[in-house]
Formats: structure tokens, sequence, C-alpha cells
């Protein structure tokens, strides 16, 4: 039978406790979610700035959908490059102080956009070398799976490992692109993002962020992880971030010189072949740029809601991970024991994410607690009760 494969991995997926499914939220976002009519902390949010339930952008995407419409009506090279995505590549460009920026759906399209640009069928020679973090996300890894280059993945933030791999490359007349992400996703932590800079001059490579989760949240005026003050030369050649997590609404960008995004406005598929997002989405867009660049308050409250949490969850005996950015996971291994605790926090009212294989690897599942604006100091203390007693009781009851 054509395609019998699906029925069966479904299955397998099942028995081995691996099998998701959607949860439809009642609500907007918040500190509270209600799923199938129950009320929940939300603690497993990428809105970390608060903004995506905002009444001021709220207002600019009503205002913005007066003026422009809500559908663009084609692709951005057609109809869909409105005024409105215009002044948000304005407003990104002043904001970074990059040269040039476009615009995608999603930052999984844009990623994907990307390596394909770079590397789909340009080399017969196969002079194509891809090195990426061990654990960056599964837009950028699958498409350097995909595409007809070498990829290697270096270990986790270890630039001793970087370096070995590119030093076996006998040429300088390789093409040779390393990407990082600035914050990785479901760990937290954070590349050295200068002494990969570095690391790439040294070896003749153009280097790419994925900065999903640093944009909005660190930096001054929350530039992310590479375009802060004292940064007056670009370090990355591609900067990828996207607009819906801390800016708290949806679609990315992509910032690099003016030949490098032309070249991306010409040839890349993944681009030119898309209806652009809504321009009431983009004026939204703007609308949050201008909020999270002036609401620094946002950043000082977040940051201080991650520092009460360490400190409270450390004096709990809850080990965490090095991360001082809001995504704060909690590493318990074995993947059913996740989703037991996993449930044991919905009965205590949390809603707290368990994250499995494949999405990491096998025996790191874990909790990924995120944090955001939305929370206060009680809400985190609680939190960290409700932990406490999940995991002991799994200890207790499964050991
Ligand atoms: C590091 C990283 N890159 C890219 C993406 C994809 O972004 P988007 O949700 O806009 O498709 C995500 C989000 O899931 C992410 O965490």
């Amino acid at each position: 039978m054509a395609f019998d494969f699906i029925e069966l991995q479904l299955l397998q997926r099942q028995k081995e406790g691996l099998y998701r499914k959607m949860h439809c939220a009642q609500t907007k976002q918040g500190r509270a979610c209600v799923f199938d009519d129950k009320t929940y902390l939300n603690f497993s949010s990428n809105d970390y700035l608060g903004l995506a339930s905002s009444q001021v952008l709220i207002n600019a995407w009503n205002e913005g959908a007066q003026r422009y419409g809500v559908g663009s009506g084609g692709s951005c090279l057609m109809t869909g490059y409105t005024e409105a995505h215009l002044l948000l590549c304005e407003e990104i460009k002043s904001w970074l102080g990059v040269e040039s920026v476009v615009l995608f759906s999603s930052g999984y399209c844009a990623n994907q956009a990307i390596i394909k640009l770079l590397f789909l069928a340009r080399d017969s020679q196969n002079n194509n070398f891809l090195f990426q973090d061990k654990l960056n996300h599964a837009s950028l890894i699958e498409a350097g799976i995909l595409a007809p280059c070498n990829m290697k993945r270096f270990k986790h933030n270890d630039l001793a490992h970087l370096d070995l791999l590119m030093s076996q490359l006998n040429t300088e007349n390789n093409n040779k692109l390393i990407i990082s992400e600035g914050v990785f996703s479901m760990d937290g932590d954070q590349a050295p993002v200068q002494a990969l800079a570095d690391l790439s001059k040294k070896h003749h490579a153009w280097l790419m962020l994925d900065d999903a989760h640093g944009i909005g949240v660190l930096g001054d005026e929350g530039r992310g992880s590479v375009f802060c003050a004292e940064n007056n030369r670009p370090l990355v050649q591609i900067y990828m971030a996207t607009f819906g997590k801390a800016l708290g609404v949806g679609g990315a960008f992509v910032a690099g010189d003016h030949s490098f995004i032309k070249y991306l406005i010409n040839f890349s598929k993944g681009y030119i072949y898309t209806t652009s997002f809504p321009p009431a989405m983009a004026y939204t867009i703007s609308a949050s740029i201008r909020q999270v660049r002036k609401d620094q308050w946002r950043r000082d409250k977040l940051n201080a809601l991650i520092k009460h949490f360490r400190s409270f969850a450390k004096s709990h005996h809850i080990k965490l991970v090095d991360s001082i950015t809001p995504i704060q996971p909690i590493i318990i291994g074995n993947h059913n024991a996740v989703m037991r605790i996993t449930q044991s926090m919905k009965k205590q009212g949390f809603w707290v994410i368990g994250i499995r294989p494949p999405t990491v690897a096998k025996k790191s599942a874990r909790l990924r607690v995120t944090l955001t604006v939305n929370h206060d100091f009680k809400d985190i203390e609680r939190l960290v009760l409700a932990l406490k007693n999940s995991i002991n009781k799994e200890a207790c009851q499964h050991q």
C-alpha cells in the first residue's frame, strides 16, 4: 500500500510515548491560559515581553487593517510589498544599524531559504561547507541535511571543536558558512558571538546568527545578541530574527549587506514564490519595535523575574542549566517522566510544556519553563513549589 509507513510510524510514536497532539488555547497570550475550559498559569509562552496581547499592538493591528487592508494580495515582487512592509524594513534598519533587510512569513522559512540559496546546486566540485552548532534549531539542521553541501555539526558552543573541523579543510577558497543561534531555544544559553566572529574571520568563513530568542530581550533597546551599542562593525554576515517571540507578533526578517539581500531577492525561491505577510501585520510589528526600544522596564522586569526564579529554585534544590535568559529548562532525562511531571503540574494549575526527543537529544527530555513580563514574583514562587512537589513525587514513585 502506498505510504503505509504513515500508520506504522504514528503507532510507533505512540508506543514510545513520543506522540504529539495539539492543545487549543481559548484565550489570548497572557499570565494565564485556558485549555479545555481550565485555567492555568502560563509558563510556556515565548511572548517574553508581554506584547502579544498589549492594547498598543491590538490598536496598531486595527489601524493597519483600516489603512492597508488585511491581505497583501501577492508575493513581494508582485503586489505584496506595501508601504507598511517598507516602513517596517526602515524601522529595523534604524533599530539595528544594518545595511539591508528582507521580510519572511516565518523564521522557519527564512532559515530554509538562506541555506538553500547559498548551497543548492551551486558548486559541482563540492566546495561548500556548512558548520552548525549541534543544538541549532530544526529549521537550520534540516535545511543543511537536505542541501548538497558538506555539513558538519560542532559540539555545542565548543569553539575548539569548530576550529579543528575548519582547520581540516585544505583550501581558503571554499564557501564556508558557520551558523549558530544567539540564544538556544531549548537550553536558554547563549553563543559566544564575538569568538565565533573571530573564528569565522580566521577561516575566511561567513557567520550567520539565528537570534529568534535574543531579539527584544537582550542588549541596549533590545537589539539582541549582536547589535549591542559597543559593536559598530558587523560581527555577522547574515542575521535572522523572528517577530513571533519577544516582539509578540509573527514572521521574521533577514539582515545582511546590500549585495547579499539583493541576491536573496533575485534568487531565493523561498522568498520569491510566496505571498507576503499581511500589511496590517507589518504595521503592527513596526509598532512593536518602537515599544521594544522604549520600554526598558520590560527587560528590567524580566531580568528581575529571571534572577528571582533562579535563586528561589536553587534554594529549593531544583537543578537549573546555565541560562540568564527567559528560557529556564529543567532537564529530567526520561521523556515519560517529563510527561508525568507535566500532568502533575497541570493538576496544580501550571502550564509547563514537556520537550521530548526528537526536539531534544534522547535522555535529555525537559520541562521548558519560560518566564514573561506577565508574571510576578509570587507566580514564580508558586511555580517553584509546584515543580519541587511534582519532581519529588516523580522521584519517589518511579525509582
Ligand atoms: C531558534 C529558532 N529559529 C527559528 C525558529 C522558527 O521561527 P518561526 O516560529 O518564526 O517559524 C524558531 C521558533 O520556533 C526558533 O526557536
